[in-house]
């Protein structure tokens, strides 16, 4: 499939240049196709019953799990439904028995979703020691490394940035992680349906997937891969109908991974969608979406690097799918603004829930960035007029 074939099948995209992928992506007309044909012909609920809808909704389910867990090679048992990246990763955060005196290791990268679950659990006695990355956003295997010790039960690390766009050494870390033998987990956030991911090869014990961005697939969605090995030391936090094997009134038996830790009617329509853009991504193929987001980063880090009294954050080098950037003392919610008012152009703006990293890239005193970001669907040109505006903007403002 071509960009012009994706563009088709997303009806909102002749309207406006949309550049905030990293927030969430527009759906494709198969995955809603898919969702409508649930809500249409066989809504009933999973799991639960024998009549032939549900005996339906139940197979379409599993069909979706399977698929998702063939994508990213994992095992079904191993995919657990969430409504977001922040639920996987906050049932890490209260699955795994944390005690006193046990330290954390993440970035001043991380999302407040990889941080704040954290920061929590350094108010019960737990450590968190935040690695700092370099001047360009990146975090040093290194230094991961060396502030592991005998106490440290977690490695928590984003793969990209969502801030700036900062790629980070990921299966590096996982390895130091694994050779001390200590949890890992992986927000795959802004590389998920961006860039390949072999949960085989990547060595973390958990990694934290949305549905709703690189995947294409629909909002309300995502899951936590919660590898084998760690699955009995993790805890369901929402249990109920759907998580139990037999239960007496004294007491309850857990049913197996991924079936305990979903309690309750899951968003069936959603992951049945997710399941569907799986096999949409899979047709425009995950290396031609590498190829052509990477070469659109590029073009986009360059055309705006161009402009007068502008900052870009991060290396071009280093950076993928995002480009974050400041021009002069706008702010950036006014810039974002007067993009989307003059050429209807959509860009996020702001802290982008990641505060400290825009402290540490030193744009908390601008408010924040603007950040552009892109996915398959974006196109040279809607990259050359965002250039061509920003200019505009910048020598009537500036
Ligand atoms: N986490 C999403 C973002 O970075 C919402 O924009």
């Amino acid at each position: 499939m071509k960009t012009t074939d994706v563009r088709e099948d997303i009806p909102l995209l002749k309207d406006v240049i949309y550049l905030d992928a990293a927030s969430t992506t527009p759906t494709p007309r198969p995955v809603v196709e898919a969702m409508c044909d649930y809500f249409y012909n066989y809504n009933a609920n999973t799991g639960r019953g024998a009549y032939h809808l549900t005996v339906k909704a139940t197979h379409k389910l599993d069909e979706a799990r399977n698929r998702i867990a063939k994508f990213v090679n994992s095992d079904p048992n191993e995919i657990i439904f969430t409504k977001n990246t922040t639920e996987a990763i906050n049932m890490v955060a209260h699955g795994l028995e944390f005690k006193k005196g046990d330290n954390i290791i993440t970035s001043n990268m991380e999302h407040h979703s990889n941080l704040v679950p954290w920061l929590k659990l350094q108010k019960q006695g737990v450590e968190v020691k935040i690695v700092k990355a370099d001047e360009q956003g990146i975090i040093d295997p290194g230094a991961i490394d060396k502030a592991a010790d005998e106490n440290t039960r977690l490695i928590t690390i984003s793969h990209i940035s969502n801030s700036i766009g900062s790629v980070q050494p990921v299966d590096e870390i996982s390895e130091v992680a694994e050779n001390k033998g200590i949890f890992c987990l992986v927000d795959a956030a802004q590389s998920a349906g961006h860039t390949e991911l072999d949960l085989k090869k990547l060595r973390a014990d958990f990694v934290a997937f949305p549905g709703h961005k690189g995947f294409l697939g629909p909002v309300g969605t995502g899951f936590l891969y919660c590898a084998n090995q760690a699955q009995d030391q993790m805890e369901p936090l929402n249990l109920g109908g759907g998580t139990v094997d037999n239960v007496t009134e004294e007491d309850f038996q857990l049913a197996e991974s991924p079936t305990c830790f979903e309690g309750g009617t899951q968003n069936i329509a959603g992951f049945i969608g997710l399941g569907e853009a799986m096999n949409y991504l899979e047709r425009i193929g995950i290396s031609k979406i590498e190829k052509h987001s990477k070469k659109l980063t590029r073009i986009m880090y360059q055309e705006i690097q161009d402009i007068e009294k502008v900052r870009v954050y991060g290396s071009p080098e280093n950076i993928y799918g995002i480009v974050s950037f400041n021009i002069d003392k706008i702010n950036p919610h006014d810039l974002a603004k007067i993009l989307d008012e003059v050429k209807s152009i959509c860009v996020r703006s702001g802290f982008h829930c990641a505060m400290p990293s825009i402290r540490h890239m030193g744009a908390y005193e601008f408010g924040g960035t603007v950040r552009a970001s892109v996915h398959y669907y974006n196109t040279q040109e809607e990259i050359e007029i965002l250039g061509e505006t920003l200019k505009d903007v910048s020598k009537f403002l500036g």
